[in-house]
């Protein structure tokens, strides 16, 4: 198939790039290089020894969305595009859900005028809220979104269901990540955040690159065994091939099909932690500070219906995912930073 992967220069997006040419497709994407690297593209192209055609270009240009579709015959969309940060969401609320919204109704406006009605949308366990019960399948009840980022994840999940109910022809995937984690293998690419990381693994990673003194870990009072939060984490490559076998789904009669994509395996802070410290082969530093506002106690996933219809188990460990955390780290220590 012809791809388009919307915010293809992502830590998701350009692992999901590698999966898709070594699996034969064809790649589109676009960037508008807001939270990624020109770098990401021409490495992809590197590990796989294909090309993609690329375009720079915000997904709130409807001229721009518009001439991808006219000048490619696009078959389906993967949707990456966004911004993702749940603290920044709350402060910058405005920002949030104009980028994520609005762009999202760009790109699903240029599909609509060009016949392209299937799309494969990067949603969040986030939509759960503290879930309702354990592990969580996808009939667990949506919750309360904790941040505007979460909204505009329940709320782009809405609106694709609205474009399939109104029109049955659009065939829609929503696949609810949990905690993707790690590196492609070959330490050529990885996740690159911009300043202080915000999320659990890219901070370890500056620990132990020196960059950062010590892990604060939020709270050790928590009702679970060690008392730290339990999370699903999940290699990105695992990830990324979840996207690929979602893509074959899309070949059948359109719907609106909801997967988790996790492990089904919860992992404490403190397991990470450790487990990380195990891939670097030294202790690292880490105090436990407050909670952190607006994190559930426990979330993972019952992979089971992924597994089922589309034939997806994630191949990879604690373990893997921070050997290849940390051998994209130790190789890059400033990201695609020169
Ligand atoms: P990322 O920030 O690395 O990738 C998103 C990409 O979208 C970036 O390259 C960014 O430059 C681009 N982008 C943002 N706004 C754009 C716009 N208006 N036009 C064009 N490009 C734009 O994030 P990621 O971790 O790869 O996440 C990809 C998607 O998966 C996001 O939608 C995110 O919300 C979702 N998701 C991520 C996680 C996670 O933990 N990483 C968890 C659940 C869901
Ligand atoms: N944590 C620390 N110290 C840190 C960073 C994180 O102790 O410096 C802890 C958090 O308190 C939490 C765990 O590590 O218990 C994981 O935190 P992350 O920020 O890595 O991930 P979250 O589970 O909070 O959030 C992730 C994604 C969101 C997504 C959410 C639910 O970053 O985009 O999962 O899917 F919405």
């Amino acid at each position: 198939m012809r791809v388009l992967v919307t915010g293809g220069a992502g830590y998701i997006g350009s692992h999901t790039c590698v999966e898709l040419l070594n699996a034969g497709h064809e790649v589109v994407a676009f960037d508008n290089f807001y939270n990624s690297s020109p770098k990401a593209i021409e490495r992809v192209e590197q590990i796989t020894g294909k090309k993609i055609t690329f375009y720079e270009a915000d997904m709130m240009d409807m001229a721009a969305m518009n001439r991808i579709f006219d000048e490619q015959q696009i078959d389906a969309v993967i949707h990456f595009a966004g911004l993702k940060a749940v603290g920044e969401s709350v402060k910058k609320p405005l920002m949030y859900y104009k980028n994520n919204l609005e762009g999202t109704l760009t790109l699903c406006e240029a599909m609509q005028n060009h016949g392209v009605k299937r799309i494969i949308f990067s949603s969040s366990a986030t939509v759960y809220g503290e879930p309702a019960f354990l592990p969580i399948t996808e009939d667990c009840p949506k919750g309360v979104a904790a941040s505007p980022y979460g909204a505009t994840k329940m709320m782009q999940e809405e609106m694709l269901t609205d474009f399939h109910t109104a029109d049955p022809e659009w065939n829609v995937i929503l696949l609810r990540y949990f905690n993707p984690i790690g590196a492609h293998p070959s330490g050529l690419i990885g996740e690159d955040p911009e300043g202080i990381p915000n999320n659990l693994v890219p901070y370890i990673s500056q620990v132990a690159v020196g960059k950062l003194p010590e892990l604060g870990i939020f709270g050790n009072d928590y009702p679970t065994p060690d008392g730290t939060n339990i999370r699903d984490y999940i290699h990105v490559v695992d990830l990324a091939r979840g996207h690929v076998l979602a893509l074959k789904k899309l070949a059948e009669e359109p719907d609106v099909r909801i997967y988790n994509l996790g492990t089904g395996q919860g992992y404490s802070v403190l397991d990470v932690f450790h487990a990380y410290e195990k891939a670097v082969g030294h202790e690292l530093p880490y105090s436990f500070k407050p909670r952190r506002a607006g994190d559930v106690v426990s979330c993972y996933a019952d992979p089971t219906k992924a597994e089922k219809e589309l034939g997806f188990k994630a191949e990879f460990g604690i373990a893997e995912m921070c050997r290849d955390a940390w051998n994209w780290q130790s190789k890059n220590p400033n990201g695609y930073r020169d």
